[in-house]
């Protein structure tokens, strides 16, 4: 479906052009406010939810309103109608991103054969457009009443929109590609971290003690002097892929690589499950350790642009010139989570409730089973510093 997506993106080639300036850095800059905001949410709720730390609590479900809400500022409520549709779009989406689920975009001719995948799509498809083009049109509504609406993805879009010839199928489109690329992606990286061990919890919370002290929550800012939690997100990336493989594509030339001669029109997928867990690259590659990445500052769009690209730290946002457009901002929003996840909390497990990170949720994408945890809140400041 991503595929489906994009391929409608690449169709509209001014789409690839549209995402790429939202999602540059100094579109994301105007955007970090949201992200702050929305990650303080996300922590009220787990303190509030897990009444700070008395009661266990899924961390999916709160990590999956933050990203929604980052991007629209539409809901203020958990229990929203459009969260739960969109959540609920979401999993059948994530169901679609494996060969074995989606198996019509990865043996193309099934595509001319009416299979309950190809209908599941375009039933998706349809739910998508609906539900994303209805959020823009409500955004309009609201701005076209005069009010002063936030600044957000939503309503750059929409004040771009004559300028850049975009009727309501393309608001549609790119409103899905946004929404549906960023938000299951984001939130179950967000809910793997929340399972981490407690030693390396210990060694980020040294760390955050150090540098932030307990007056203050980290800002995007401090990442370049939090060495460890950035090794840390790099490791989550490396371990915990939301996707088993990279999004479908097809050769436009024939070109030998390795001695292999790749023939036009053949279809060329990344498999980063195999990259992600190389031994060379990755010595003990199933260890979760962040200490490999210790002293590799760069961003993931940096490290893309390595020219030895066996240098690159991971390929979880794909490769080359259809590399996910939305990188830097799912950069900000999984740092900023992570970092002030640590800062506020000790997440421990439940002892009765073993959390087995070897299982996957659903048929393909890369969720683990919801699982409850406990977040116990690092000092008695916190409660303050949230203003709770
Ligand atoms: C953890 C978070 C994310 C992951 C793992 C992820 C991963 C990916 C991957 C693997 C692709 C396909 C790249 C290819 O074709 O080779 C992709 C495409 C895309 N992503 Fe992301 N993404 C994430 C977050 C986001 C966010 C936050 C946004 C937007 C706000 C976004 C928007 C898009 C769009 C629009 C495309 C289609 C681009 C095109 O085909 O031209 N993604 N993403």
């Amino acid at each position: 479906m991503l595929p489906h997506l994009a391929n409608e993106l690449a169709g509209r080639r001014k789409h690839r052009h549209l995402t790429t300036q939202y999602l540059n850095y100094r579109a994301v800059d105007t955007y970090t406010h949201v992200l702050d905001f929305e990650a303080d949410v996300l922590m009220k709720e787990l303190f509030i939810q897990g009444n700070a730390g008395a009661s266990p609590l899924n961390p999916q479900v709160c990590s999956f309103f933050f990203t929604e809400e980052a991007l629209t500022l539409l809901t203020d409520s958990i229990k929203d109608e459009l969260v739960k549709t969109a959540l609920h779009l979401s999993c059948k989406f994530m169901n679609c991103t494996s060969p074995i689920s989606n198996l019509v975009d990865f043996v193309p001719f099934l595509q001319k054969i009416l299979t309950f995948m190809s209908s599941h799509g375009h039933h998706l498809h349809g739910g998508l457009m609906g539900t994303y083009g209805g959020l823009i049109k409500d955004i309009e509504v609201r701005m076209n009443c005069g009010e002063d609406v936030p600044d957000c993805l939503a309503k750059s879009m929409i004040l771009a929109q004559e300028e850049e010839g975009l009727d309501d199928k393309d608001m549609a489109i790119l409103a899905s590609a946004f929404m549906i690329g960023g938000v299951e992606t984001t939130a179950a990286i967000m809910q793997w971290f929340s399972a981490a061990y407690p030693e390396i919890q210990a060694k980020a919370h040294a760390e955050l003690d150090c540098v932030i002290g307990q007056d203050c929550m980290p800002s995007i800012d401090d990442e370049k002097n939090l060495p460890y939690i950035h090794a840390i997100v790099k490791e989550v990336k490396r371990c915990h892929n939301p996707f088993w493989l990279g999004t479908p594509h097809f050769s436009t030339e024939d070109f030998r690589y390795n001695g292999y001669l790749i023939l036009k029109d053949i279809m060329v997928v990344l498999n980063t499950y195999t990259m992600h867990n190389d031994p060379a690259c990755h010595p003990e590659p199933e260890t979760f350790n962040p200490d490999r990445y210790i002293n590799n500052s760069t961003t993931s769009a940096e490290s893309a642009n390595l020219a030895n690209a066996n240098e690159q730290d991971h390929w979880m946002f794909g490769a080359s010139h259809r590399i996910c457009p939305g990188m830097i901002v799912a950069e900000c929003e999984i740092w900023l989570t992570i970092a002030w996840m640590l800062w506020c909390f000790r997440m421990e497990a439940i002892p009765s409730e073993p959390i087995d990170l070897k299982e996957y949720n659903r048929l393909s994408g890369c969720s683990p089973m919801p699982f409850r945890i406990k977040c116990i809140p690092c000092d008695d400041n916190i409660a303050k510093v949230l203003e709770l």
